[in-house]
This record gives structure tokens, sequence and C-alpha cells, in this order.
């Protein structure tokens, strides 16, 4: 039986955070067992905020490394770059043809990013309609994403419904979303924890990257807030511990160990155990993910071969549902 399709994309911009590894990359790996996957670096969605020539390639080159030290295997998987696959841009236009504008300006992203942005460009507006045509080129079954991206899955379901609708046809699949089930398709600020880890918070004590050394983990996890006005307990709960809880959700996801036994494993424990022993399994984590990333980012030979042979996969499939679109709107 032929495989069911799960698609995403990362932006290459600056360093991941161990929030897009857990909401993201964690998931990705997994999914290459049961379904047939395709992962895109997304340069493209990349250029809303300027990149100089030099950073963007070397960017792109580190996460497709992060990908091979997360386990994504291009044996098993397609890794591409989407600006490699013109087809993305010419479907992109065809659905912004298809979006109405007030849904556009609905969307919670752009509202934040206008807010905090000097550089408010068309890309960042038109930002959701690219995600659309990157999902829905590949007749994608699912989409691993965080939390921060439900709204734009909802609006590719909504561009697809329709497409589909006003042809009479079902040109495209319509696509679900698929998160983290271990709670990490939000991971939180360390000092707010009422707001999203993002790679570009300001404050870097909110975030802990996959680059982060020992030392500076150490620092970051003990000025992690822990909810002062409760109890000194280590326990789940996320409307009046949301400190605690987003820590026990990182320790979780790294150490693959359930918060119910966490919980019971810290029953007696204070905070400084607790975040003793986060900074000990981030650290251990975080080295054995970096070793493997070195190893991959100095063979320069290998990631271009990697990209070449993924771009040419994924042409394939991008072709097959662009020629659909063109045929059914007479584009000939
Ligand atoms: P990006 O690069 O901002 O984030 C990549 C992935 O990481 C997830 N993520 C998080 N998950 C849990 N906790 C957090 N704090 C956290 N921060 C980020 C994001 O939800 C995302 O899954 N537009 C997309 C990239 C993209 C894409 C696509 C995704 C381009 N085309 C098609 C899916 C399908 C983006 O900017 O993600």
């Amino acid at each position: 039986m032929k495989k069911k399709i799960i698609f995403s994309g990362i932006q290459p911009t600056g360093i991941l955070t161990i929030g897009n590894y857990i909401g993201a990359l964690s998931q990705w790996k997994k999914l290459q067992k049961k379904y047939f996957c395709i992962y895109c670096i997304a340069d493209l969605h990349a250029l809303t905020n300027y990149h100089k020539k030099s950073i963007l390639n070397n960017n792109i080159l580190n996460t497709l490394s992060l990908f091979l030290a997360s386990g994504i295997n291009p044996e098993k998987s397609i890794i591409f770059i989407q600006s490699h696959v013109p087809q993305h841009t010419q479907l992109c236009w065809i659905l912004n043809c298809f979006t109405n504008f007030s849904i556009m300006k609905r969307m919670i992203q752009f509202k934040e990013k206008i807010n905090s942005n000097k550089n408010v460009n068309m890309g960042l507006f038109n930002y959701p309609i690219l995600m659309a045509a990157d999902i829905l080129l590949y007749q994608t079954y699912k989409v691993p994403v965080g939390k921060d991206q439900i709204q734009h899955i909802e609006l590719v379901r909504d561009i697809a419904c329709k497409f589909n609708n006003f042809y009479g046809e079902k040109i495209f699949k319509i696509p679900e979303k698929k998160m983290n089930k271990n709670f990490g398709s939000c991971i939180m600020s360390l000092l707010n924890p009422m707001k999203k880890m993002s790679k570009s918070d300001k404050n870097k004590n909110n975030i802990i990257t996959l680059f982060d050394d020992d030392i500076i983990i150490r620092k970051k996890i003990k000025s992690a807030v822990t909810d002062s006005n409760n109890p000194p307990k280590i326990v789940f709960d996320l409307k009046n511990k949301p400190g605690i809880s987003n820590l026990l959700i990182i320790l979780s996801n790294i150490t693959k160990i359930p918060i119910e036994k966490l919980e019971f494993r810290f029953k007696n424990k204070n905070y400084n155990d607790f975040k003793e022993s986060v900074v000990y399994n981030l650290c251990l984590f975080l080295n054995k993910l970096r070793k493997k990333y070195y190893f991959y980012r100095k063979n320069e030979e290998l990631l271009k071969n990697i990209i070449n042979n993924g771009s040419k996969k994924a042409k394939k499939y991008a072709k097959i549902t662009l020629k659909k679109v063109h045929n059914v709107i007479g584009l000939k």
C-alpha cells in the first residue's frame, strides 16, 4: 500500500530553539517509520527577514545538518530547499488569487510581526499562502507543526477547499495538522511561561537554543521562573504552575520519561533539585545532538548531494500537482 504523505518545513533563520526541536524536528523523525515524509528548508520564507547572502547560505547548511543530526534520514525521506523547486512560487501566485484579503488580515502571526518589526514587507503578509503552496503541492495527508502554525494550517485547508469546490474537482488533498502528543506543541519562554519560546526573542534568557553550551544552559534554567506564589512542589499544572509545567514538558520530551513518572520522581524534591536535573539532561541531550551535527556540518559535499537529490525528487511530485492545477484553470 502506498504510504500517506507528511510534509513540513522550517525557516533557516538564526539558531533553532529547543521549542523547534520538540515541536517539530523530534516529531519529524518518528513519522518516518509510518509515512512518506517530505521536509523542506523554507529559504523563501526566510527572505521576509532580510539576510546577507553568506548568512543565508550558511543557515541553510546549518539547518540541514540539524535535520540529519535529529535523525531525518535522506534515504527514507525527501529533504529539499524550497527555492530549488520553482513550482512553490508558481502555485503560490495562483493561490493568492483564491485567497480573500480580509482573511489574510486576521492572521495572528502577521499582526504580531507588524507590531514588532520595522520591515513590514508584502512577503510577511503573503507568507501563509506560500505555506499553502508548499503543503498542497505534495497532496499532503498531515503537517507536523507547533501550535503557532495552527491558524496557518486552517487557512491552507480553506484555500484548498475553495479551489476544489470552485472547479468541482479534488485537485488538492485537504491536509490535517499533527501536533506533539506530549504537550510539546508549544514550549514556552523561560522568563515568561505565558509566551511562546521564539528564536527571534530579543531577550536570549527566554530561550534555550540548540547551541547553548553547558554554562549558558545552567544560567538560563536556574533563572527560569518557577511560580513562586504556589507551594514549591513539582507538579504538572499548566494553569497554576506554567513555569514548572513548561520545564516538565521539556524534560519529559528530551528524556522520553512520561510527565507522571517525573512528578513521582521529584515528589519530595525542591525546585533546585528539579532544575539541576533539567540542566543535566538538557546538557546531555544537546551535547549528543551537536556531536552529530558537527559530523554532518563539516561534510559539505554530502550536504550538497542530499540537497541536489532531494530537490530533484521533490520537483517530480510538485510538477504533477501544478500540471493538474494548470489544466483545471485553463492555463495550457
Ligand atoms: P518556523 O521556522 O518558525 O518553526 C519551525 C517549526 O517549529 C515549531 N515551533 C515550536 N514548537 C513548539 N514550541 C515552540 N516554542 C515552537 N516554536 C516554533 C513551529 O510551529 C514549526 O512547526 N512557516 C513555517 C515554516 C514552513 C512550513 C511550511 C511549516 C514553511 N512552509 C509548510 C509547515 C508546512 C515557520 O516559519 O516555522
